[in-house]
């Protein structure tokens, strides 16, 4: 491929370090492998906001269709109002790119990383593939009479029959590749919210094309429990956006914690969007202990994404050394500096 173009939204709170790192690993990458890349940074953020009150003007979205990769770095921030940064900046890049997919590695590199009791890196290595554009994440609905005692507050869950079936055929195609238990899980809850019968008929739809790959079902509740109690029961998983959104949390977890866990927000064939699932972490700013690992993985899906297997596969080795020799004892943050972390993976690149 030609240069590789990469817009890079640093963000909010940790998003700045933790990028930072992230483009460290990016740049040794490039080097050892031979790419070329270009990085278009934009300012999109708490800082940007309060400076201009612009969040995520209409023609970056233009240009952002012209790279082949977003990174993101995190966003949110406790001075501006609860989500609205995050809904324009994160909710813009999905919705308008149409990023249709969020998948979510869970894979736990060593035992001692891990909460569960007897559960190795055996038992924990699992996708999720969270619905991306719709469910209660479209904003329809809203506030009446507010602070009032007749208040009425409605958000809608909403669900396509084109957005729940390209969600679970790319869950299909997931588990037909990595080539593992080849079974896909749904998890929903359509025994309590009855609109989600459109994912159950749909699933049943789309299994009848992949006979080789198995099927099972779990309401969103059960999954949990399960996700804890049998983690090895879970190979390729598949959900609607907001339990998808809550189970990879613990999924994180159980791999690690949030200080590893990476996803990319994919439309197959167009510019698509990597970030850790972590937040801003608004309290640990500046003080060079956020773990930059989650950064570190979500470049490695990112080159996956464009076609630099090599490079992404050397990333999450080196990633994986660093944990399993214990250089890197733990995924907490503080564990080690920021920037050491990001040293440490792009030198042993
Ligand atoms: C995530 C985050 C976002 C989400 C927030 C920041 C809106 O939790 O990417 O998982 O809920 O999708
Ligand atoms: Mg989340």
């Amino acid at each position: 491929m030609g240069k590789l173009r990469v817009a890079v939204i640093p963000g909010d709170g940790i998003g700045e370090e933790v990028t930072r790192e992230a483009m460290k690993v990016l740049h040794a990458a490039a080097e050892k492998f031979g790419f070329d890349y270009e990085k278009i940074v934009y300012p999109f953020g708490a800082e940007h906001y309060l400076k201009t009150t612009e969040t995520m003007p209409e023609s970056v979205f233009s240009e952002l269709r012209q790279m082949n990769a977003i990174f993101l770095g995190a966003i949110g921030d406790p001075r501006i109002e609860t989500g609205m940064l995050e809904h324009a900046i994160i909710g813009g890049i999905r919705f308008k790119l149409d990023l249709y997919v969020n998948l979510r590695p869970v894979k736990l590199l060593h035992e001692r990383l891990c909460p569960l009791k007897d559960k190795g890196p055996k038992d924990v290595d699992m996708v999720f593939v969270r619905e991306n554009t719709e469910d209660a994440y479209t904003r329809i609905g809203g506030i009446f009479k507010q602070s009032t005692p007749d208040e009425v507050a409605i958000a809608t869950m909403l669900y396509t029959r084109k957005g729940c079936e390209r969600a679970i055929r790319y869950a299909f195609e997931v588990a037909r590749k990595r080539n593992k238990q080849k079974k896909v899980t749904l998890i929903d809850k359509a025994n309590a919210i009855r609109a989600q019968d459109i994912w159950t008929r749909t699933f049943a739809d789309v299994a009848k094309e992949y006979p080789d790959i198995r099927t099972d079902h779990a309401y969103i509740d059960a999954a949990c429990m399960w996700m804890i109690k049998n983690p090895e029961w879970f190979d390729v998983a598949v959900s609607p956006n907001i339990f998808g959104d809550i189970i990879t949390d613990l999924g994180a977890m159980i791999q690690g914690g949030l200080g590893i866990a990476a996803s990319g927000n994919l439309h197959p064939g167009q510019v698509s969007m990597f970030e850790p699932i972590h937040g801003s972490a608004p309290k640990y700013k500046g003080l060079n202990k956020a773990n930059p690992i989650a950064s570190i993985m979500a470049v490695s899906m990112l080159l996956d994404y464009v076609g630099q297997e090599n490079a992404a596969a050397a990333i999450e080795k080196s990633v994986e050394t660093a944990i399993v020799s214990g250089k890197i004892p733990s995924l907490n943050a503080g564990v080690l500096p920021t920037d050491e972390i990001g040293t440490m993976v792009a030198k042993s690149l």
